[in-house]
């Protein structure tokens, strides 16, 4: 889609088209006769394209937007990149309870899904973008949402900023570049040392970074959290400044918000949200297997807070290195899902091939941490691969890890609402 398409699908008869869209079958089967059947009523077949591809981007959209998606417009890398709604909101609610009305600066504001969530907690929001047709989309979906008079974009380089005047600084830099993903931040776009650099001459900031970010790769100033949102890692967001809080490193988790049929409009409701702070716990005990296994948010595992899980459960770890944390009493928490242990054995498939026929095991769910193994090979060797055999009707969750240099097999079963 370029610039003209996508200003002519904004005019009446665009719209008009787009609703057309809207109602028409764009399924893989569909889309041929739809476009063909769309471009006999309508001359331009640039545009017919454009609203084709605009209505199959809200359908994908609305896993991260909710009913929004179908009055927002998307580029596909704009819509690859942006931030879900949940988590915009989520952090612009701290903006707003830090900052309340605060002048945000954003660096790379893509299509906007941040500067919206801001501007929606009552933040000034001025977005820069490099992207012309990216910077068009997203003062499209400022206006489609009704926030003209709380954010505005302007296409440009960022770098050239000043951010002199603003009370905050919000970038998201892309990590998914024209020569594909980049990790090393430096090559992030922007590069990250140049927006860190222009955080720093604002009083408050926050730069959204991949999860993976190393821990040494993180300002001592600055205060790191990891979000997950239902069970998955999403992004880091280095807070510095007055947004800053002093815990040093958090792990908030966002309860699913994308477990809803497509066809669905999401419900407009807040996130649940827990935080797990930095308590100073240490290393946690190393200890033998108990009666339970838990297994920690990823979030919490990439803040280094496993041991602040430890410290809740009343457990250790059965390896210093791997994060399964064992205990024996069930102290169900939100930062880790706990499983209770039927039995340890030594790692071997023909051991465990007998053991899961002798359970009568007709469901197997196999985890694995700190071990090589393939899974999908594993659960072919064990008799699970694709054709159901005769089997029993037993559930089981077969944990794969080690302790030391010894390879170990748990035979676990998920605890209900723990
Ligand atoms: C990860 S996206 C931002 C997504 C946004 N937070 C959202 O949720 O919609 C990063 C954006 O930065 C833009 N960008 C890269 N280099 C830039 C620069 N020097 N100046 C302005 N924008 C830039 C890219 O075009 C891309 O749209």
């Amino acid at each position: 889609m370029d610039i003209a398409s996508f200003r002519a699908l904004r005019t009446p008869s665009g719209q008009a088209l787009l609703r057309e869209a809207a109602e028409a079958d764009v399924s893989e089967d569909g889309l041929l006769a739809t476009a063909s059947r769309l471009r006999e009523r309508h001359d331009d077949p640039s545009l017919v394209a454009a609203a084709l591809t605009q209505v199959r981007l809200r359908a994908r959209a609305r896993a991260k937007f909710g009913a929004d998606a179908d009055r927002m417009y998307f580029t596909q890398a704009g819509l690859e990149q942006s931030t879900r709604a949940s988590v915009a909101a989520y952090r612009a609610a701290r903006f707003a309870d830090r900052l309340p009305g605060a002048r945000v600066l954003e660096l790379g504001c893509g299509i906007g899904a941040d500067l919206i969530a801001r501007a929606r907690a009552g933040l000034i929001g001025e977005g820069v973008e490099l992207d012309p047709l990216t910077a068009e989309v997203a003062r499209a979906n400022v206006a489609a949402l009704g926030l003209d008079g709380l954010a505005s974009v302007r296409a440009g380089d960022a770098t050239k900023e000043d951010p002199a005047g603003f009370d905050a600084v919000f970038a998201d830099p892309g990590r998914r570049t024209a020569r594909g993903r980049v990790f090393d931040p430096r090559s992030y776009e922007p590069p990250f040392d140049v927006v860190l650099e222009m955080a720093r001459q604002v009083p408050a900031a926050c730069l959204k970074v991949a999860p993976g970010i190393p821990h040494e790769a993180v300002p001592d100033d600055a205060e790191a959290e990891w979000i997950s949102v239902g069970g998955d890692v999403k992004e880091a967001a280095l807070w510095l400044g007055g947004l800053a809080g002093d815990a040093g490193r958090r792990a908030t988790l966002l309860s699913s918000d994308t477990h809803f049929p497509e066809t669905e409009p999401l419900p407009e409701t807040e996130p649940r949200v827990w935080t797990l702070t930095s308590s100073g716990a240490g290393e946690p005990d190393v200890r033998a297997w108990g009666r339970y296994l838990y297994e920690p948010d990823g979030a919490v595992i990439r803040a280094h807070l496993v041991g602040e899980v430890a410290d809740l459960v009343g457990g250790g770890l059965a390896d210093p290195r791997i994060a399964y944390v064992t205990s024996d009493e069930l102290r169900p928490t939100p930062f880790a899902s706990a499983y209770e242990i039927e039995d340890v054995l030594p790692f071997s498939v023909k051991r465990l091939r007998a053991e899961l026929r002798r359970r009568e095991v007709g469901v197997l769910t196999v985890k694995k941490r700190g071990s090589a193994v393939d899974v999908d090979r594993l659960r072919r060797d064990l008799g699970f691969g694709g054709r159901r055999a005769e089997r029993g009707a037993e559930e089981l969750t077969l944990v794969v890890t080690r302790v030391g240099r010894d390879p170990v097999a748990l035979l676990t079963h998920p605890v209900a609402g723990a």
